[in-house]
């Protein structure tokens, strides 16, 4: 597996620019399935996960071409175009589903155009149980008939379609928020969803589905109404900028003390980050691209936080926001509430340096004046990143083992980190013991 080294100790400087967000992608994809006219996709990020969802789409019967690579290079501003002219094969095979949960975002789309889907029960991750009772629960009040065997969600709705019907969510679930959302568009009457989530990536959703002829009012709002029409028709629409990419990067800015323009993203995706980053010290400012994020001559001191749905602060910049307090003055106070096991890159920040002690679902973090390098590994794509975070500005050499995790949710992360003068390089390793 690729390896990432960095040659820490580098403030960096230049300009980063952000990409399509990969979760709003993985359930815009999926949402062609609801239409047999053309969905068409553009600023899509080029990732992993990206790819297995295209290859899922691709075995329902989706017919897919991809267009179009930005002027300045690298894959920004892709166009896919994505037509479910025929839905040839409505189960989806564990052994992609494993590759990755959001597969499961096939299941709601799936029902609500063919009537059946048998989708591959994801199962845990590395960051917890995560199971997808809510969305069965949902889809089961909407008329839907589930079955759970032989490792698969077996579905059916008896009669052809599904029902409206008021879903009320007892915790907020970004991905049964989307499954319901996309369900909702084909069903007979009314479909009300409170306690929805309202991250920009459901919304980004609902646009979509809007742009598409779905009739949704109450959009970036706790309570979704969705009045079912009978078909949906193709749409061109535009992925939202990554906030975590974005949130990431300003992070690597701040780690390393220098000064980063992000350019393609918004600054109103992620402002519960952008509080934490400036009450940490961090300049934030407009500039008529995007956003500057300045703090070469910044002392930053240790900030808590909690993580919670949008708009509160994200879980999955948890990990990245941790790195950078590891190297603030004072302690921090870190509350993971949305994951049970979401501190792995603890221990790893520690073999750099760091000194944090997690004590149930909070962790207190110390700051200390130099990280210093050392070889890391994590099995998750938010962790992966904290330890090419806490590598920038650590003393020596990291290297970062199982890049397998980055390039889920990063593109071209080494590229754009060098750009901006970090000494990082991928050492391909085609070493098959691994
Ligand atoms: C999505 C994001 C992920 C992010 C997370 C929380 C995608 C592809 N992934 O994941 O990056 O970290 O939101 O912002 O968009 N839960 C249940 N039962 C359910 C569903 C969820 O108990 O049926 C629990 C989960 O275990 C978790 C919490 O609810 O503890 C939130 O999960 P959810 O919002 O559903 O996360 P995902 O959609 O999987």
């Amino acid at each position: 597996m690729d390896k990432i080294r960095i040659l820490g100790g580098t403030p960096l400087k230049g300009v980063i620019t952000i990409g399509g967000a990969k979760n709003a992608a993985l359930t815009l994809m999926p949402a062609c399935l609801l239409t047999d006219g053309t969905l068409s996709l553009s600023n899509l990020p080029h990732l992993v996960d990206i790819t297995t969802m295209a290859n899922l789409l691709a075995q329902h019967g989706v017919e897919m071409s991809l267009d179009g690579n930005s002027p300045e290079g690298g894959h920004t501003g892709r166009v896919l175009e994505l037509t479910a002219r025929d839905i040839t094969n409505t189960t989806a095979p564990y052994d992609l589903v494993r590759r990755m949960r959001a597969s499961v975002l096939v299941l709601g789309p799936l029902l609500a155009r063919c009537g059946q889907a048998r989708v591959s029960l994801p199962g845990g991750c590395a960051i917890g149980t995560r199971p997808v009772d809510l969305h069965l629960k949902a889809l089961e009040q909407m008329g839907a008939k589930i079955e759970l065997a032989e490792g698969y969600i077996d579905a059916k709705v008896p009669g052809g379609r599904l029902k409206g019907a008021h879903v009320i969510f007892p915790m907020v679930t970004v991905g049964g928020t989307e499954n319901v959302l996309m369900a909702a568009t084909l069903a007979e009457g009314e479909t009300i969803i409170s306690n929805a989530a309202q991250e920009p990536e459901i919304t980004d959703l609902a646009q979509c589905l809007v742009a598409m002829g779905a009739k949704i009012e109450g959009i970036g709002t706790p309570t979704l109404r969705v009045t079912g029409v009978d078909r949906l028709h193709g749409a061109r629409y535009s992925v939202v900028p990554d906030r975590i990419e974005t949130g990431t990067y300003a992070v690597a800015a701040a780690i390393t003390r220098g000064q980063v323009e992000l350019v393609g993203t918004r600054r109103d995706l992620m402002t519960s980050v952008e509080k934490v980053l400036v009450e940490a010290g961090v300049e934030i400012s407009d500039t008529e691209r995007g956003m500057l994020v300045k703090a070469d001559s910044a002392e930053l001191v240790g900030v808590d936080i909690m993580t919670e749905p949008f708009p509160g602060f994200p879980t999955d910049m948890q990990a990245q926001l941790m790195a950078l307090m590891a190297t603030a003055s004072g302690a921090s106070m870190m509350t993971e509430t949305i994951f049970e096991n979401r501190f792995m890159h603890v221990p790893e920040l520690n073999r750099m340096g760091a000194r944090i002690n997690v004590h149930g679902s909070s962790a207190i973090v110390r700051g200390v004046k130099q990280l210093s390098g050392a070889p890391v590994m994590a099995t998750d794509l938010r962790a992966s990143v904290s330890l090419v975070l806490a590598g920038l500005a650590a003393k020596g050499e990291t290297i970062v083992n199982r890049v397998y995790h980055l390039d889920r949710g990063y593109e071209r992360v080494e590229e754009k980190l060098a750009a901006c003068g970090a000494r990082i390089e991928r050492i391909k390793d085609n070493d098959p013991a691994e």
